[in-house]
């Protein structure tokens, strides 16, 4: 952080350690109108901050820090296509990605509008074709894509395609993502090759887990439809098109992106394909179009209305002044079952950093542990320690207010589920509620005593609330762009690179030192000079072998 932002940082610790007795249930209490006071509105998506123990103070503290952080000026850098990824010398614009208006879009002194829109139409010819069953397969109509990628060439594409299930009308879309050949085997054993369309995704196209599945689908393929078929059953998303070629993917095949377009930012470009395959052309420009909502919003919004600046500034109060170290995502709507999974990514591999812009070590803390799981099957399991454990996790909740596919009452008790979780959270049950109810309840008096303290619940645990009116495509557009500018204000904040991801190269290298150990036979493998661990596991993985 730098020091301006340090020193407004300290204003707002300053502000927190003045109101130790604050709690969320007594801002309620004194602010009748706490709700509306507390909520922002960005396009379909209402956005209640109100149980968050913040005060109003506090949080105009929180909008100095930004403004001490200089957020306008780098808000202004990101859009124009300045180089903020100052470590791999790149823009950061996969913001121009969903942008549908002609406005010109200046990447590195080139207007990069035309080439974005040209990838775009030629993804929509293609799926249009793939949909129609005029691009076909050598058995007819495509019945099946396989989307071969990992990372962020895989986990935006999975989380979008299980999000938008109910739009889906295209053929059946499979993700294979894990090195371990159970994914694959899993996937092919499925399939009818000659019906099936394969994607290979890679931003490098060098990805080792991606190149391998790869490899294996073409042989498997291959073996029973024949090589000269390939091009017809192959197509890939790259910025290396040189590679996607030297693999035996047709040019027009092959849809580009560009080095400006971080992985895990990638799934408004070609990597998008499967999602457009599988919900149509239509359907994904809509999608594209809720994020581009999303955008002008964070530009243009006013501090106390800007929704991204909200959340990021929460994460920040949380993390850096309340010190919590997790922070939950938890979907009340089951076709955002990966989206935590995704965010994952997003947020962890984007400010999952130690070291500041000018290469000094962070002071103090980066990003939280994103994770989560829907509700209401998150309440059945890990809720417990949310509600009474020693921890503190700020959770997010996303509710839609309508099912895509309603059936009975199953909607209303979902919603009903996550408002009352948010409450008790909120405002917990006192020890004297507790007395009360087992009073009633005719519960002994000294049964009572023992029970007391077990049945209490602390409360003063804070939520966000997303609602909004049903998961279309344009506002899981929405949701996504809001957490990217979230993850981009924090990384601000914090005077660190969002956009590189040097922390997964260290395992990688290793990796590759170490296959030839796995691979070599069994008493002339020489792991001399390794950790004692590591040769220890060689060894013990060796004896273990069979075969
Ligand atoms: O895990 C590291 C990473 O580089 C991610 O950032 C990226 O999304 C993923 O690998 C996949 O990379 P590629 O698209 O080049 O195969």
């Amino acid at each position: 952080m730098k020091q301006d932002a340090q020193d407004a940082l300290q204003q707002v610790k300053h502000l927190h350690a003045a109101t130790t007795d604050q709690t969320i249930a007594g801002l309620f209490e004194q602010d009748p109108n706490r709700f509306e006071n507390f909520s922002a509105r960005c396009g379909e998506i209402h956005f209640d901050y109100s149980k968050n123990n913040l005060n109003v103070d506090q949080l105009n503290g929180l909008f100095a820090l930004a403004d001490a952080a200089d957020l306008p000026g780098r808000r202004a850098a990101l859009f124009s296509g300045e180089h903020i990824n100052v470590t791999e010398d790149r823009a950061v614009q996969h913001t121009a990605l969903r942008d549908l208006t002609s406005t010109t879009i200046m990447v590195d002194g080139e207007n990069v509008q035309p080439e974005i829109t040209a990838v775009r139409e030629r993804m929509t010819a293609f799926s249009k074709g793939v949909r129609d069953g005029s691009i076909a397969g050598q058995g007819g109509p495509f019945t099946d894509i396989v989307n071969i990628g990992i990372g962020g060439s895989d986990l935006g594409p999975v989380m979008v395609a299980a999000a938008l299930t109910p739009y889906q009308n295209g053929p059946n879309v499979h993700f294979v993502s894990n090195v371990d050949g159970a994914d694959i085997a899993d996937v092919l054993s499925s399939l009818n090759a000659d019906t099936t369309l394969f994607i290979v995704a890679s931003k490098t196209f060098t990805t080792q887990e991606t190149m391998t599945n790869a490899q294996t689908a073409r042989e498997w393929f291959v073996e029973r439809c024949g090589e000269t078929a390939v091009e017809a059953h192959f197509a890939a998303l790259s910025t290396a098109l040189d590679k996607t070629k030297a693999f035996g993917i047709r040019d027009d095949r092959a849809f580009g992106f560009w080095d400006w377009v971080g992985g895990r930012y990638s799934v408004w470009s070609a990597i998008g394909l499967s999602v457009m395959l599988a919900v149509g052309p239509e359907a994904f420009v809509e999608f594209l179009g809720g994020a581009h909502a999303v955008d002008q919003h964070f530009q243009t919004a006013k501090a106390s209305e800007n929704v991204p600046l909200l959340m990021a500034l929460i994460g920040i109060y949380h993390r850096n002044i309340c010190g919590y170290d997790t922070h939950a995502v938890l979907p009340y709507d089951q076709h955002l079952h990966r989206f935590a999974a995704y965010l994952q990514q997003l947020d962890m591999e984007s400010n999952g950093k130690r070291i500041t812009l000018d290469g000094d070590d962070v002071v103090g803390q980066t990003g939280p542990v994103v994770w989560g799981e829907p509700g209401t099957n998150g309440q059945h399991a890990f809720y417990q320690l949310i509600h009474q454990g020693t921890s503190i996790i700020p959770a997010d909740f996303l509710v839609a207010a309508n099912a895509n596919d309603p059936i009975g009452d199953h909607h209303q008790k979902l919603v009903a589920n996550a408002f009352a979780q948010t409450e008790a959270l909120a405002l917990g049950k006192s020890r004297r509620q507790v007395e009360q109810q087992l009073k009633k309840a005719g519960i002994a008096t000294d049964k009572i005593e023992a029970l007391v303290p077990h049945k209490a619940f602390p409360g003063n645990r804070p939520t966000s609330t997303f609602l909004y009116p049903k998961l279309t495509p344009h506002v899981l557009g929405q949701l996504i762009a809001l957490y990217e500018h979230k993850v981009f204000v924090q990384g601000v904040i914090w005077n660190i690179n969002s956009y590189d991801q040097w922390g997964v190269e260290l395992g990688k290298e290793l990796a590759g030192e170490l296959l030839p150990m796995v691979k070599g036979v069994k008493g002339e493998v020489d792991a001399e000079g390794r950790n004692g661990s590591t040769s220890g596991l060689l060894a013990a993985f060796h004896a273990m072998r069979q075969g």
